[in-house]
C-alpha cells in the first residue's frame, strides 16, 4: 500500500507542481506586450495545475501515516514548506498574475521574486523527500 501511494505522490507532484513551476516561470516575459493571450492561458494553467497539486500533500500525508513516519522531523518541515509554497501561490503568484492581467504595472518584479521563491521551496521539498537526513527508514 505505501508502494502504491508513494507512486502516486511522485506521479502528482511531477505532473502538478512541474507544469506550475514552467507557467509561473513564463507568465512574467509574456504579460507584457502582443502575447498576453499567452500570458492568460498561462495563469490558468497554474491555477488548473494548483487545484490538481493538492493531491500532493494529500498523497504524501496518506504514505507518511502508511509509513508510520508522520512524525518525523524532515516530514515536518516539509509540511510546513509545501504550506508556506501554497500560500505564496495562493495568496501571492496567482493574485498578482491576475492584477498584472487586468493591467496594473509594476508587479514584474514582485512576480518574478515570488516565483523564484516558490522553485526554490520545490527544489528544497524534493531534496528532503529523497534526503530524508535523520531517517532510519529505507536507504
Ligand atoms: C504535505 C506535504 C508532503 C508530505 C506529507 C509528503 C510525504 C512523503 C513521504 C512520506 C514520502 C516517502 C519517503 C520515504 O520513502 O520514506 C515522500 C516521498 C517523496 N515526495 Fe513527498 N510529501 C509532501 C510533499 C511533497 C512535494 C511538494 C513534493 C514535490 C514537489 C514531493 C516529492 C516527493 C518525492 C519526489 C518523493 C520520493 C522520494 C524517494 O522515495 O526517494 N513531496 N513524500
Amino acid at each position: 500500500m505505501s508502494k502504491f501511494l508513494l507512486s502516486a505522490h511522485v506521479l502528482a507532484a511531477v505532473l502538478a507542481v512541474g507544469p506550475i513551476t514552467v507557467a509561473a516561470s513564463l507568465f512574467p516575459r509574456l504579460a507584457r506586450g502582443p502575447a498576453t493571450g499567452v500570458a492568460a492561458f498561462l495563469h490558468r494553467t497554474c491555477r488548473t495545475y494548483a487545484a490538481v497539486g493538492v493531491a500532493v500533500p494529500v498523497l504524501g500525508l496518506a504514505t507518511g501515516a502508511s509509513m508510520g513516519v508522520l512524525g518525523d522531523a524532515w516530514l515536518l518541515v516539509s509540511i510546513a514548506l509545501t504550506a508556506v509554497a501554497a500560500g505564496l501561490l495562493a495568496l501571492g503568484i496567482l493574485p498578482a498574475q491576475r492584477r498584472t492581467l487586468a493591467g496594473r504595472d509594476g508587479l514584474a518584479g514582485r512576480l518574478a521574486a515570488f516565483t523564484g521563491a516558490f522553485n526554490l521551496l520545490w527544489a528544497v521539498v524534493v531534496v528532503l523527500m529523497v534526503v530524508r537526513p535523520g531517517s532510519t527508514t529505507g536507504a
